[in-house]
């Protein structure tokens, strides 16, 4: 369906009211997937990726993806308020990711080491790393107002968006 919608020159992607996450993820790794097909520009799929992302998940302050460049993480296209721009390796929970290249799903950020607070606003986190040919070459982040809001499916979800990713961004 999505890829039908693109062809028709359509983007106005929007999931169903009140899926089951596995079911929401699906659709949402769909629409992505239609989106960047054939587009080899990344910062053009990230752009429609952070859109993508920020429509279909509820209860979101800030969706996007920080970049590898030359060892640390800089700002890519994300959705929400205007954030840091560069990262360390091991800082915060998006350098933690990209370090070890673990999935962190963090409930209460007021708890993590190290958190790095863009926005005060922020409870929970979870950032996925994109990994391309054994190598971290970007994360995926989603911050949200709740506390506790992601949880393993969120997790599975978001990485399987990410696999989908690593060769179009
Ligand atoms: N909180 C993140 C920094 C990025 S912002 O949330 C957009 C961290 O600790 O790495």
């Amino acid at each position: 369906m999505a890829q039908v919608a693109k062809e028709r020159g359509m983007y106005d992607f929007a999931p169903a009211a009140d899926l089951a996450k596995p079911e929401l993820y699906r659709q949402l790794a769909d629409a992505a997937a239609a989106l960047t097909e054939g587009e080899p520009d990344g910062v053009a799929n990230m752009a429609n990726v952070a859109a993508l992302v920020w429509e279909y998940l509820p209860a979101l302050n800030w969706a996007g993806f920080y970049r590898m460049v030359d060892g640390e993480l800089v700002l890519g296209p994300f959705a929400g308020r205007p954030a840091c721009i560069r990262i360390p390796l091991g800082k915060g929970v998006c350098g933690t990711a990209a370090q070890t290249g673990a999935t962190q799903l963090v409930e209460d950020v007021h708890a993590f080491p190290g958190h790095i607070a863009c926005d005060a606003a922020s409870r929970s986190e979870l950032v996925v790393p994109v990994v391309r040919d054994g190598a971290v070459i970007a994360v995926i982040d989603l911050d949200s107002p709740d506390l506790a809001r992601f949880d393993a499916a969120d997790a599975a979800g978001i990485e399987h968006l990410a696999a989908l990713l690593a060769e179009r961004i």
